[in-house]
């Protein structure tokens, strides 16, 4: 586990076994920004030497020098900040510097850090980019996450516990979404749900299939029924006495998505293991919610089955009957997301929530329309999708608002039931979707949904603070959305 704290240390002399230290591009090369007093520890010659290394301060560049006793720091990493560093490029940079010195134990941070929202970006992009997942290796790891971090800034030791606390929520997910399916299976979610709710005083209920099926959740029952690993609805709560808004978070969570009898080719299943990043997020959502101790009231619900084909498994032209009593025709066993999702957002409206938000890897139609790191924001509610677009950029997650065209709903119709599950048209795929939950939203209550199948997973090169494999995608906009609906 790494540990960041502050301390107004002057970058020359702090004991750490690497300083970071940002630059801006200008006219004669890359200009220091902040930690001011290196320029003289150096001659004066830090920006061109700097410069004859190729690097001039553009967002993404990163130079390693060994500083041969000029100060205390052996190794000085220089990054780049863009011409008018935002929060976001704080937090981008401190990461790809601080992922770039795994196998470092401690480093310090020089950037700008003049006031909380600053300081707190450092410690936040510091704390993303030292994340390892090594679960799964054997032998010793030479590439250890940094383990000490020290932010060089005057501001208050607070800053850097809401940094922790953010940074930690965000581990919790992607070490979720990391875990191979074998070693996460719906029971085995709910009771790492279980556990890790305990920890932070969270109520935590879990549906098993019998009472599922008693309760008539159809659509966890039909996802789930073609797996010996059987599906769990999981009731995650939080409540504040002096809460005056109540939010309702509602993740997708299938732990395996094979595409059931609409089986997936191999090439679009091996990274299905992240196809419960929505039901991640929303449990570390709440987790990160807790420890802060936000005065708002929040509700989560994991829809956690595995899908999979086999001799029990749910057939292309089922019925099944839905939570909310509408019946659902299941043209494609591949769509199973809105299927266990109907059945999360109908419970969720039963807590008479001030709005409900749904979490998912949705559609592959996410990836066309918006590419791997955009989110797709859609609602039936104008001012509620620009707010969680808001929040959403807020924390430098991509997000952008899309439409819910009318038109698109009379595809969904289905000659033997109230709705089918597959639009017969394959454009718009991320909207029709979006079109088929609604209907399970009951009327007045406001409702979001998005969904994030290219930013929960990143099948690239790390960049930022951003690592390959889980990225815990949206679970600080979630954290945000409900700091956004906090009393006083
Ligand atoms: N889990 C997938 C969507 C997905 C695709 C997530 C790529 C992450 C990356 C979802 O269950 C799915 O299979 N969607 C289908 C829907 C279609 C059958 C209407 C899709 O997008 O192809
Ligand atoms: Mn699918
Ligand atoms: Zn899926």
């Amino acid at each position: 586990m790494t540990t960041v704290r502050l301390n107004s240390a002057d970058p020359v002399s702090v004991d750490t076994d690497a300083l970071i230290v940002g630059f801006r591009p200008g006219q004669n090369g890359p200009r220091l920004t902040g930690a001011e007093s290196l320029d003289a520890a150096f001659g004066g010659n830090l920006a061109a030497s700097l410069s004859s290394v190729g690097f001039s301060g553009n967002p993404g560049e990163l130079a390693k020098l060994p500083t041969f006793g000029a100060i205390a720091a052996p190794v000085l990493v220089a990054v780049g900040l863009g011409d008018s560093p935002d929060l976001e490029s704080l937090r981008r940079a401190a990461g790809a510097a601080v992922r770039s010195l795994a196998g470092t134990g401690r480093a310090a941070l020089a950037l700008p850090a003049d006031d909380a929202a600053q300081a707190e970006a450092v410690a936040l992009g510091a704390l993303l980019g030292a994340y390892g997942f090594a679960r799964y290796r054997t032998g010793e790891d030479q590439k250890a996450p940094v383990s000490e971090i020290t932010v060089l800034s005057g501001q208050s030791d607070s800053v850097a516990e809401r940094a922790g606390v953010l940074a930690e929520s965000v581990a919790l997910v992607r070490d979720l979404v990391n875990t191979p399916p074998s070693d996460l299976w719906p029971a085995k979610f709910a009771e790492i749900a279980e556990q890790e709710g305990a920890k932070t005083g969270l109520t935590v209920e879990v549906l098993d299939e019998k009472q599922l099926k008693d309760g008539g959740y159809g659509g966890l029952i039909g996802v789930g029924q073609g797996s010996v690993n059987p599906p769990r609805l999981v009731r995650v709560s939080y409540n504040h006495p002096d809460a005056a808004k109540t939010l309702a978070f509602v993740g997708k969570g299938i732990t395996f998505d094979s595409g059931g009898l609409s089986l997936k080719p191999s090439a679009s299943m091996d990274w299905m293991k992240s196809d419960m990043g929505g039901a991640g997020a929303v449990l570390g959502a709440l987790i990160g919610i807790a420890r802060l101790s936000l005065p708002v009231n929040v509700v989560g619900y994991l829809c956690l089955a595995e899908n999979l084909p086999s001799g029990t498994a749910q057939r292309p032209s089922d019925v099944i009957h839905s939570y909310s009593g509408k019946t659902v025709e299941v043209l494609d066993t591949d769509a199973e997301g809105r299927l266990v999702l109907m059945d999360g957002i109908a419970r969720a409206a039963e807590d008479s929530p001030d709005l409900i938000v749904d979490i998912a890897t949705l559609t592959g139609a996410q990836i066309v329309a918006l590419g791997w790191r955009t989110s797709g924001v859609m609602s039936n509610n104008d001012a509620v999708r620009e707010l969680v677009v808001e929040a959403a950029t807020a924390a430098g997650e991509g997000a952008w608002g899309m439409p819910l065209p009318e038109e698109l709903r009379k595809g969904l119709d289905s000659p033997v039931a109230d709705i089918a599950n597959l639009h017969p048209e394959r454009f718009g795929g991320m909207l029709t979707a979006a079109i088929f939950l609604k209907e399970f939203v009951p009327d007045g209550v406001r409702w979001a949904h998005i969904d994030m199948a290219g930013p929960a997973f990143n099948k690239g090169e790390p960049y930022g603070y951003t690592p390959k494999g889980g990225t815990g995608a949206i679970t600080r906009t979630l954290i945000g959305l409900a700091e956004r609906h906090a009393s006083i």
